[in-house]
C-alpha cells in the first residue's frame, strides 16, 4: 500500500470561532500504479485531502501512512514522504520563483543533493516528459511562456523529483483545449509509460474520463463514493446528487439505453461508444439477415 488514509479529521483555524471543518473521517487507500479521481462540489474538501497525502497537512484525528510511515514524521523522513509524494497545486504558475526554466525544474533535485550532468539529465528528461523543448526553453524565464507551457514547467518541477505518486489539483484549471489536450495525452502517457501513480483532483469529468480508472466523490468533507470510475458515470442520478455530471458519452449512452439499445453503461469514451454502437448495428443485420433466410413469414410487420 503506498498511501493509506485511516480516519482523517481536520479543520481549518480550529478552536476558534471561525473553525471550518474540511474533512469528517476519511478513509482511503492508493496503491502502486493506480490512477485515481477526486472530485466533488467546490468546498467539499478536495484540496484539504490530498495536502494530507504528503504531510504538507497533518490531520487532527486519524493517520495518513505513506510507505507505513506516518506524515507527523519530521526532518529527514517527512523529506522522503514529500519526495515520494510530489504534489502540484491548482495554478502553481502563481508560485514560480527561479529566473529560468532550467532552475525552475532544477530546484527540487538540487535540494536534494542531484549536481552536475546527472541534474542535467535529471531536468531535460522532466521537460521531455512534458513536452517541452530543453534546447529552447532552458533559459526563458517562464513567465515568459503561454498558460499551457507555465503549466508543464510547473508539472515537471515536481516530476524531476522522481515521485512515485504524482498527485495534481486542477491540472488543467484555466487552459485552452489545446494546451488541456496536451496536459492530459502527456499524463496518459506517464500512466501507460511510467507506472506513475496519479492522483487528480479535478471538477471536468471529460478530462477524468480520459485518465483514471477510479473516482473519490468528496461530499462536505466526507466521501461518498470510491470505485471504478465506469461505475460511478454510468450511474447519473446517483453521482448528480454530488454535483457530478458525467461526460456526454455517458449521457449519451444512458439515453440510448432508455430507448431500448443495449450500450454498454460503462462506456467513457466517443471512441468506446462508437464501437458500441458499431457493433449493435453489425448485431441487428446479423439478426436481419438470419430472419430474411428463414423465408417471409418470420418478417414482423412494420
Ligand atoms: N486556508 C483556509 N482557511 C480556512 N478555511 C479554509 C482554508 N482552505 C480551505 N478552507 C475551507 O475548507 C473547506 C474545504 O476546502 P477545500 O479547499 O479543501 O475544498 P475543495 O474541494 O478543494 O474546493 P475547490 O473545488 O473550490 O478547490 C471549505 O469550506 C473551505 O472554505
Ligand atoms: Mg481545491
Amino acid at each position: 500500500m503506498l498511501i493509506e488514509v485511516r480516519n482523517i479529521f481536520f479543520s481549518y483555524l480550529p478552536r476558534t470561532p471561525f473553525q471550518v471543518r474540511a474533512l469528517e473521517g476519511v478513509s482511503l487507500t492508493i496503491t502502486q500504479g493506480e490512477s485515481i479521481g477526486i472530485v466533488g462540489r467546490t468546498g467539499c474538501g478536495k484540496s484539504t485531502l490530498v495536502q494530507h497525502f504528503n504531510g504538507l497537512l497533518i490531520p487532527e484525528e486519524g493517520q495518513v501512512l505513506v510507505e507505513g510511515v506516518d506524515t507527523r514524521v519530521k526532518g529527514e523522513a517527512l523529506k522522503a514522504i514529500r519526495r515520494k509524494v510530489g504534489l502540484v497545486f491548482q495554478y502553481p504558475e502563481d508560485q514560480f520563483f527561479e529566473e529560468n526554466v532550467f532552475q525552475e525544474i532544477a530546484f527540487a533535485p538540487k535540494n536534494m543533493g542531484v549536481e552536475g550532468k546527472e541534474l542535467e539529465e535529471r531536468v531535460r528528461w522532466a521537460m521531455e516528459m512534458v513536452g517541452l523543448d530543453f534546447a529552447t526553453l532552458r533559459d526563458k524565464s517562464p513567465f515568459e511562456l503561454s498558460g499551457g507551457q507555465m503549466r508543464r514547467v510547473a508539472i515537471a518541477s515536481i516530476l524531476s523529483m522522481q515521485p512515485e505518486v504524482l498527485v495534481l489539483d486542477e491540472p488543467t484549471a484555466g487552459l485552452d483545449p489545446q494546451g488541456k489536450r496536451l496536459i492530459l495525452g502527456k499524463l496518459r502517457k506517464l500512466r501507460e509509460e511510467h507506472a506513475l501513480t496519479l492522483v487528480i483532483v479535478s471538477h471536468s469529468m471529460e478530462d477524468l474520463a480520459q485518465i483514471v480508472d477510479r473516482i473519490v466523490i468528496m461530499d462536505r468533507g466526507k466521501i461518498a463514493f470510491d470505485g471504478p470510475i465506469r461505475v460511478a458515470f454510468s450511474q447519473g442520478d446517483f453521482v448528480k446528487q454530488f454535483g457530478i455530471f458525467p461526460p456526454v458519452v455517458s449521457q449519451v449512452a444512458s439515453l440510448l439505453r432508455s430507448r431500448g439499445f443495449e450500450i454498454n453503461p460503462g462506456v467513457l469514451t466517443p471512441a468506446e461508444l462508437a464501437e458500441e454502437i458499431r457493433v449493435k448495428i453489425l448485431e441487428k443485420k446479423e439478426r436481419e439477415h438470419a430472419g430474411s433466410k428463414r423465408g417471409n413469414w418470420s418478417v414482423r410487420p412494420s
